[in-house]
This record gives C-alpha cells, sequence and structure tokens, in this order.
C-alpha cells in the first residue's frame, strides 16, 4: 500500500496501515544494507538537504547514510555556517533551498511547528526530525521497527515509557504510534513532569494510562523505555535531585526483573547512564537500545523512498 503524503510532520494522524507501509518497507531497505554492497540506485537524481538548528547524532547521521544509500545527494546545513546566524529569516531561507533545488528537507529546529512552516513555503517535501517538544515521527516509527522485530506483533503489548513526559517530543510520539498500534502504553516518572491528563491522549480509551509508582507500572511488562533526563529542566525545580530521581525512577537490573523475562529495554538516546538507566541494563541481554541506532538508517530509507518516489 503506497503512503499517500508528501511530508512527514507528524504521526498522530497516521493510521495503522500506514504505519505498516512504512516498516514494511524498512524491512526490504534492511535488506539492502544486509548486502556487500549497501547502495541502490533508487533515489539517484534527487537531492536531500539536511538542516539541523539542534545538535544531534544519530537522526542526521542516519538520515544521511540513508539518502546515501538510495544514491541521493545529500547536503547537510548546520545553523551555525548558515546565513540564519546572519539574520536571514527561516522563510528566506526555504526559499533558498527551494531555489536550489531541493527535492527533500529534513529539518530539526528547537521550536514546534518549523517543519509545518516549511511545508507551507516548499514545494518539496518536508521531513520533521524532532521539532521542540511537539514530535519525533522517525523515532517513532524506528521504535516501532525495533520491537516489532523482535516481538511480530504490537498488539496488547504492555509498554512502559519512564521519564520527562512534558518536555519529551519523542514520548509524544512513541505514545501515539504504539497505542495506536494496539499496544497497552503506561507511562511513569515524577508528577510535575507528568500531567495526569497524559492519559486522555488518543481519546481516552484506556490505550494510555498514567502510573506514578514505577515499580507497579514495570510489572509484566513487554517494553521499557527510560527517556533521557534533560538536566536544564532541574534548576527549574521540576525534578529531584539526581540520587532521587535514579532511586525512584531509574532503570536498574533489580527493577527489571519485574517486567516479563523477555522484555525489551530501549532509550532513544542520547543516555545519561547511571540517572534514567544504570549502566548494567544499558548494555545488557534485554537492551535494543543499539538496535534502535541501526534500524533507524532502513526505517529513514523506507520513509525517504515512499515520499520521494511518488507513492503517495
Ligand atoms: N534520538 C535522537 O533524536 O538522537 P539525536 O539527538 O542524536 O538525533
Amino acid at each position: 500500500m503506497p503512503l499517500h503524503r508528501r511530508h512527514l510532520i507528524d504521526v498522530a494522524d497516521f493510521s495503522r496501515d500506514e504505519f505498516d507501509t512504512v516498516l514494511d518497507t524498512a524491512v526490504s531497505m534492511r535488506q539492502v544494507l544486509d548486502r556487500p554492497i549497501r547502495r541502490v540506485p533508487t533515489l539517484r537524481g534527487k537531492s536531500i538537504v539536511n538542516m539541523f538548528f539542534e545538535p544531534s547524532t544519530r537522526t542526521r547521521v542516519s538520515f544521511e547514510l540513508a539518502g546515501k544509500s538510495l544514491s541521493a545527494d545529500v547536503i547537510n546545513v548546520a545553523a551555525s555556517g548558515s546565513s540564519v546566524e546572519k539574520g536571514e529569516s527561516l522563510v528566506d531561507t526555504f526559499h533558498t533551498i527551494q531555489a536550489l533545488g531541493a527535492d527533500m528537507v529534513i529539518i530539526r529546529h528547537a521550536c514546534a511547528g518549523v517543519p509545518d512552516l516549511a511545508a507551507r513555503h516548499l514545494d518539496c517535501g518536508v521531513v520533521n526530525a524532532g521539532d521542540g517538544l511537539r514530535g519525533h515521527p522517525s523515532q517513532a516509527l524506528l521504535d516501532l521497527f525495533t520491537v516489532r522485530e523482535h516481538a511480530g506483533d504490537l498488539e496488547g503489548l504492555k509498554m512502559v515509557i519512564v521519564g520527562d513526559m512534558l518536555h519529551s517530543r519523542v514520548a509524544r510520539s512513541d505514545i501515539w504510534a504504539f497505542a495506536r498500534m494496539g499496544a497497552h502504553v503506561y507511562l511513569s516518572g515524577p508528577p510535575t513532569v507528568l500531567p495526569p491528563d497524559f492519559g486522555n491522549l488518543l481519546n481516552g480509551d484506556g490505550m494510555v494510562r498514567v502510573e506514578y509508582d514505577l515499580d507497579r507500572a514495570i510489572e509484566g511488562a513487554d517494553v521499557v523505555m527510560a527517556l533521557r533526563i534533560q538536566k536544564e529542566r532541574m534548576a527549574g525545580g521540576l525534578l529531584p535531585d539526581l540520587r532521587e530521581y535514579a532511586r525512584r525512577w531509574g532503570i536498574n537490573p533489580a527493577r527489571l526483573r519485574r517486567a516479563d523475562r523477555q522484555v525489551l529495554l530501549m532509550h532513544p538516546g542520547p543516555m545519561n547512564q547511571g540517572i534514567e538507566i544504570s549502566s548494567e541494563v544499558a548494555y545488557g541481554e534485554q537492551s535494543v537500545i543499539t538496535e534502535q541506532v541501526t534500524n533507524g538508517v532502513a526505517v529513514r530509507m523506507a520513509i525517504l523512498y515512499l515520499l520521494l518516489t511518488g507513492a503517495h
């Protein structure tokens, strides 16, 4: 089934079929990456511009590798070194990128809504690589892919996401994606950064629940995802000190034993080891954190392929 979209701005309005389309396409893309020569000519002649106005390692590099594996020309633009530094407006920058002939622009920005703004001003496709606190759709897709590879089906899985929900674009996108695919999503973390109404996401249909007691939330979980503690939030008094946070909401071996024996441990990265996740479990048997990073390339190849080949 084709993806009837030109842009990937958010996953909040994705249907199950659309998620499946991207995930199924990513399976084929991973086969390309498993070959001795990891390149196909599918997007030869297309130009992809990576515009990252915030730091990134995983997302930026994997979009670059994804584009190059499909034989597209990939150009990287960072805020520092671009004319934005000289005061050029974002809209003027978009018009400039358009005039240079881009077929796809991939944008990360600290402000929510910048990818929507780009989509309004550009004739080419736009992919949101993380905007403010709003969304990180390609991360949600690679997280779904990683779990589906292990579990086969997402329907009925118990997933726990733990951390600062209020300031996490990854959490927002993952909650939508996993709940839409039939998983039961439990949210845990300090009440100051986990408002009770997060349980009403997806129209309060019971797929998303808030449980402040992590030991209770994690009981029998199939998937546990720890979110990065954004230390800058602590200054505002929103989070307890790091030791207290690790004690109550950190993922460690004892806590993980309360989950299902086959539990998958995830983290979108970058990690603060010893705070939201202990070093023993971060690279332990149950961790799929490195797989998440690897799968990011195949999933982003699928996104670029589906949006750029007119399969919409
Ligand atoms: N998960 C994620 O977005 O990582 P980067 O900030 O390194 O891209």
